[in-house]
């Protein structure tokens, strides 16, 4: 950057306009900068856009204005901050402030929030589908008469832990490696994932003298998938679970905190120590990786047709860039990482009609896409109606609140102030058994003991949603909560007695990690949310995609939330980050080695 427009930079944002306070002079940064700026102090001079990852354009906000964490140091606010993100790796500031349309707020295409931040209204997706972009015919077909823009072993498709993961493991083993992400941040949902990574006999479960084994995560995985999970999956699965932490231990993860999720027999989620959320630390250590490998990884750029030869093998992918339009990428095979659909209502509720109009916890890039690529390209598709609801999403905000929350020993208690479920059930039940409550909500009451055993749960407190009081009938009564608050004390001293005595006559509730009794009490109200989509695209134990005849398709393989079988009808907690890494690792492994022989 020259310093004359550093120094034009740094005027503008300091003094003239106060960017670095409150007020903003335009809604749109383009307008806003022309005021003391030529084009070219966000773009290159001969005009073009860099890249679709926009990271010329990228590095000169940056260069101006700091990086995200130093400009979120000083835009400090009482309850947000909206540069404070817990998204992992670089967010382009492009993400929320495209510059030539009005600026707008990623985190709210999550979240609902009444805070008053700028730019803060109900974010939009207006992404066409993958059939309504045949419609693009002359383009498309004119990207494909063209030669290939580049030549490479293996192309992923989505930046979640699966494509991560398949990423870095095809290009460890010595293949050359494209992965793209039509998101503008990176991470998918696996960013968002909370409570654990599930893994059987680690040793650290053996530091903390827990007894778990392969088998018995297999047998939880098998009772809680309702038995028509694929089994030869869930041997993969479980076997491998060891391994995928040592992997991503040996890349720079912290997975020591280890506490128990719905349907588990054992404790066995992974978490970093004292209990932060496990996606994003893993997919900020796999991003590292991945970075440190210098893969090329394109945002911004989304999958469209898996391209095969005449004799039915992958030869390559038709992407479709936002700023660059469609292009095609010749690669001996391409992995389809897409994640699942559960922020698609209208494919969910097609599925599942119970699930019409529910909100969803998902990143708004699960819409799909795979499902539809895979589906064009021949794949066979495996217990798509399968989709479950978290339990407990926050109803003011709509943040989804971790099971390891109720792993730790929080209750669900009713407006009637009464206990309704033993609280670390599977899912589907408890999912059920909220819904059944008066209001189709209920509270996830806890004390500061749980709070401290899970540092997750103070971002909850930071965002607002927890209400909380040193007393339980003041909590019960306070605004925004509306619970019976005596019949609430009453329950929590009967739960604290079966703490005393190891068991719980009213639920059968098998943990009951510590009594409810210290410092002040809380309580999120909760609903159930669409959560994952436990079906997708068939694969083999090579992770290759098969299709209706279940015949392998030469060159496509799928990993994650995109494909069918691990989970059967509903999935555990903790088991789906699991699955990512296991089989986005196999499938970047098997890819290059196909690569290799083709
Ligand atoms: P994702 O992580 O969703 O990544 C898929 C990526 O592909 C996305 O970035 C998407 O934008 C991109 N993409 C889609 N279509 C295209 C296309 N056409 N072209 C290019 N890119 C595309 N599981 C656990 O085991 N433990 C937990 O604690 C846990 N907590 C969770 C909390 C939340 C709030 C949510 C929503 C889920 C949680 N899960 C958890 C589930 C878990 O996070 C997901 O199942 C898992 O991360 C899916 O990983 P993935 O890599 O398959 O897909
Ligand atoms: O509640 C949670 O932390 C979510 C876990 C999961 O989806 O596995």
């Amino acid at each position: 950057m020259k310093k004359l427009q550093l120094a034009v930079c740094l005027a503008t944002i300091m003094g003239t306009t106060g960017l670095m306070g409150n007020a903003i002079a335009a809604d749109n940064l383009a307008e806003f900068h022309a005021q003391n700026q030529e084009c070219d102090s966000c773009h290159t001079p001969d005009g073009e856009l860099s890249n679709d990852s926009l990271t010329y354009e990228n590095q000169q906000c940056v260069a101006c204005h700091g990086t995200m964490a130093e400009v979120a140091e000083t835009t400090k606010h009482e309850h947000y901050n909206a540069h404070d993100s817990h998204f992992p790796g670089d967010v382009a500031c492009t993400s929320c402030h495209s510059a030539h349309e009005k600026s707008m707020v990623y985190c709210d295409s999550c979240h609902s929030f009444d805070f008053d931040m700028p730019y803060a209204e109900k974010w939009q997706r207006n992404e066409p589908t993958i059939a309504e972009l045949a419609k693009d015919k002359s383009e498309r077909q004119a990207a494909l008469a063209s030669a290939p823009r580049d030549t490479v072993d293996v192309v992923v498709v989505g930046t979640g832990g699966a494509g991560f993961s398949a990423a870095v493991s095809a290009h460890d083993n010595g293949a050359k490696v494209i992965l793209i992400e039509k998101e503008p941040v990176i991470g998918g949902n696996a960013k968002l994932a909370a409570g654990g990574m599930n893994a059987a006999w680690t040793d650290q479960q053996k530091a903390k003298n827990i007894t778990d084994s392969p088998e018995m995560m297999y047998k939880d995985t098998m009772k809680g998938g309702r038995d028509i999970n694929d089994p030869a999956l869930v041997k993969i699965l479980s076997s491998h679970s060891k391994g995928s932490v040592d992997w991503m231990t040996a890349m720079g993860a912290d997975l020591n905190d280890v506490g128990r999720m719905g349907g588990a027999s054992a404790n066995r989620s992974h978490r970093p120590t004292g209990g932060a959320g496990v996606g994003a630390h893993v997919v900020q250590v796999l991003y590292d990786n991945a970075v440190e490998r210098n893969i090329d990884l394109r945002m911004n750029t989304r999958g469209i047709e898996i391209l095969k030869d005449d004799s039915g093998k992958v030869k390559g992918i038709l992407v479709k860039g936002m700023y660059k339009g469609y292009y095609w990428v010749k690669a001996d095979a391409v992995i389809l990482a897409t994640g699942g659909f559960a922020k698609n209502n209208e494919r969910v509720s097609k599925l599942d009609a119970k699930l019409k109009g529910f909100i969803s916890t998902n990143q708004p890039g699960a819409t799909g896409d795979g499902i539809d690529v895979a589906g064009n390209a021949g794949a066979a598709m495996k217990d798509l109606e399968y989709i479950q609801a978290h339990p407990t999403l926050s109803v003011k905000g709509g943040v989804m609140v971790t099971e390891a929350v109720r792993g730790n020993g929080a209750i669900l208690v009713n407006r009637e102030g009464k206990r309704f479920v033993n609280e670390i059930t599977t899912r589907d039940k408890a999912s059920a058994a909220i819904l059944a409550q008066t209001g189709k909500s209920a509270f996830l009451v806890f004390d500061d003991s749980v709070r401290k055993s899970l540092t997750k749960i103070d971002k909850y407190i930071g965002l607002g949603v927890a209400p909380t009081s040193d007393s339980l009938v003041k909590l019960g009564d306070m605004d925004g909560v509306g619970i019976d608050g005596k019949a609430l004390a009453e329950t929590v001293a009967r739960y604290n007695s079966f703490v005393t005595s190891g068991k719980d006559a009213d639920f059968e509730r098998p943990n009951l990690p510590r009594a409810l009794n210290e410092g002040n009490y809380y309580a999120i109200e909760v609903t159930p949310g669409v959560h994952h989509t436990m079906g997708g695209v068939m694969i083999d134990t090579k992770a290759e995609v098969m299709n209706a005849k279940q015949q392998v398709i030469p060159g496509l393989y799928g990993a994650g939330e995109v494909t069918g079988g691990v989970h059967g009808a509903n999935r555990l907690g903790g088991n789906a980050i699991s699955d990512i890494i296991t089989f986005g690792r196999l499938a970047g492994e098997e890819a290059a080695k196909y690569s290799k022989k083709n």
